[in-house]
């Protein structure tokens, strides 16, 4: 028995933030945005995270050729649901019409759909479910200062989706290795729920936005992810000359080339679409996966590698055969 992404989709809004747009907003320029992180524009919804997280998973299931109800369970990477509860998972379920589904939402920022994937595919393998849809949706819209240059110039929303199944197939989704450093939480972080009670003499009436430190971010991204990378890598019994892609978080494509030269592989073997979406958290791993898929990018039993990264801190790894 295998576990193979048979499906997937995903969805941007149709709104675009372009640099010169950003001009008008903070003291910065096009050529600056460029040179520092590779981005050109990104979406902004107006909708919210369901919404995109639906058509991702609808695009995904269609593809998969799949009816809904034959999903066991649907996990959603997000930090930005439109509601604390119910989570986004119960509300992609319904509108999908996927009632038998098991559900839930899972916290770890740009991490979120890795960690989901990973999890979906323990659950698999267990032998309870068959068939899993694995979402990774964010609104990072909602939480950006957008007064704030050092952070509003890097982020957009998406959502991408992908239907997981277990067969009798030679794909794999594994080994993968998952990491933290909570100790390290505060150099990217976005509080929530505002202290609002009668108990309190002070009272706060305004969710926070996030608040990040680039640099420090920056040397955790170019040191953590070759690391992880070479030791799922070690894990598999997999060269990285072996690998047809290195499908990374897209946060910054000097982190990309950085992680590139490190690992010593071309850079051409990390491909990229932040220049058009920015860094949509959640959502960036499973948007450029689809885009390569329906590219046509992917063969049976390609050895590619997953890596995201971010707030938590979090990152980690993942080997699939496709
Ligand atoms: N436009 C113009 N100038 C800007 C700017 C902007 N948008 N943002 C910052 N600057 C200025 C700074 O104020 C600073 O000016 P100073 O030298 O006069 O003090 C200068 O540019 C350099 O700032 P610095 O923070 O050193 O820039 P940088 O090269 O580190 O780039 C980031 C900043 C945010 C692009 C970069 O640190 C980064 O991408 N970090 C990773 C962030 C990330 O990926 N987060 C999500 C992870 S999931």
């Amino acid at each position: 028995m295998g576990i193979r992404i048979i499906g997937t989709g995903s969805y941007v809004p149709d709104q675009i933030l372009t640099n010169r747009d950003l001009e008008r907003m903070v003291e910065t320029s096009d050529a600056w945005i460029r040179e520092r992180t590779g981005i050109g524009s990104r979406r902004i919804t107006e909708a919210g995270t369901t919404d995109m997280a639906v058509k991702a998973a609808k695009r995904a299931a269609e593809q998969a050729g799949i009816f809904p109800e034959e999903l066991d369970l649907i996990i959603v990477g997000t930090s930005t649901g439109d509601c604390l509860f119910p989570g986004t998972a119960c509300e992609v379920q319904a509108a999908i019409g996927a009632g038998s589904a098991a559900c839930f939402d899972l916290s770890a920022a740009c991490s979120g759909f890795l960690f989901s994937l990973n999890t979906a595919c323990v659950y698999l393998e267990s032998g309870e479910y068959e068939t899993a849809l694995v979402i990774g949706a964010d609104t990072l819209s909602k939480t950006v200062d957008w007064s704030d240059r050092g952070t509003c110039i890097l982020f957009g929303d998406g959502a991408g989706a992908a239907v997981v199944r277990r067969e009798e197939s030679a794909g794999c989704i594994g080994p993968f290795i998952m990491k933290a450093d909570g100790s390290r939480g505060e150099c990217l972080k976005c509080s929530a729920v505002p202290l609002r009670n009668p108990f309190l003499d002070k009272q706060e009436d305004a969710f926070g936005y996030m608040a990040m430190n680039g640099q420090e971010v920056f040397r955790f991204a170019v040191k953590t992810v070759p690391e992880v990378m070479e030791a799922v890598l070690e894990k598999a019994g997999v060269p990285a000359e072996e690998i047809q892609y290195f499908i990374l978080h897209q946060a910054n494509e000097r982190i990309l080339s950085s992680v590139a030269k490190r690992m010593r592989q071309p850079v051409s073997k990390f491909p990229m679409n932040l220049e058009r979406y920015g860094n949509t958290s959640g959502a960036s791993i499973p948007i450029l996966l689809d885009e390569l898929n329906r590219q046509g990018k992917f063969n049976r039993g390609d050895k590619i590698v997953l890596a995201g990264f971010g707030a938590g801190l979090t990152w980690g790894a993942t080997f699939l055969r496709w």
